[in-house]
């Protein structure tokens, strides 16, 4: 993979998203079509349903992804899609061990990790996803909940070039709420000083993002803070004009 260009901008769509929300994608791809977003890296992950349709969509500057795959490449698994499949119909990223799967489906750190793998052997770059709940943190736990997903979750051979932690403490998601920046700062060197003593300077080169209640009225702080290479956008990457609004943040096209 060629050097990721910062910061790096993920919008993930959950569960939503049919046909006609395919205009969105033909207004983030015209929006960063124009000057000055050249040196940062955007993604979409839509639903699975629409991937073909929004890479074909897409342009230039916009990257689809996935938000989940199965670990083997193909067989018996009714209801699956392979990383191979999600990148045979387009995408390019894929989000792996977001907090809604690891706690409505069980997922496990070495579940993540399985799968993380799996998006290497496909040629995908795994976004992995990491973050402590509420009463984690209340109860003085957060680092050491983070630290341990960080160990068990990231591939142990992985090239930097072609991973990227997202930190989302669950409590941010979808509430508005957003930890102070000596939160996010803390927990990102946190996170920076275990990959790089589990992988040396592949550590070192992962791009970190944070993700839980990002929007345009706070991007330009978070991705201010020491150590956030970019965001991962969930309610404010479905629509394209809040989208391209942190986009340009990030470019540095707006204040
Ligand atoms: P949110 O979701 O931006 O709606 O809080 C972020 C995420 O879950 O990835």
């Amino acid at each position: 993979m060629t050097e990721l260009g910062r910061p790096l901008i993920v919008g993930n769509w959950k569960m939503n998203g049919l046909s006609a929300e395919l205009d969105e994608i033909d207004a983030i791809a015209s929006g960063l079509a124009g000057d000055g977003f050249g040196g940062i890296t955007c993604v979409i992950c839509p639903p699975a349903t629409l991937i073909d349709r929004a890479r074909a969509r897409a342009g230039g500057r916009l990257a689809i992804g996935a938000q989940d795959c199965a670990i083997p490449a193909r067989g018996a698994h009714t209801g699956d899609c392979s990383a191979e499949m999600l990148r045979d119909a387009g995408a390019t990223w894929v989000i792996v061990g977001h907090s809604e799967r690891r706690a409505d489906h069980g997922e496990t750190d070495g579940l993540v990790r399985a799968k993380a793998e799996a998006a290497h052997r496909a040629s995908l770059t795994p976004i992995v996803c990491v973050g402590e709940t509420l009463a984690e943190r209340e109860g003085g736990r957060a680092d050491a909940v983070v630290a341990a997903q960080v160990a068990q979750s990231i591939v142990g051979a992985c090239d930097g070039a072609r991973t990227v932690v997202a930190y989302e403490p669950v409590w941010a998601i979808g509430t508005g709420l957003v930890p102070r920046g000596d939160q996010i700062r803390a927990m990102h060197a946190l996170i920076r000083r275990e990959l790089t003593a589990k992988l040396g300077t592949a550590g070192q080169a992962i791009p970190l993002l944070y993700g839980g209640s990002a929007k345009p009225d706070n991007a330009a702080d978070i991705l201010a803070l020491d150590g956030v290479d970019g965001l991962l956008i969930g309610g404010a990457s479905l629509r394209s004009a809040e989208f391209l609004r942190i986009a340009r943040i990030a470019a540095g096209l707006d204040g």
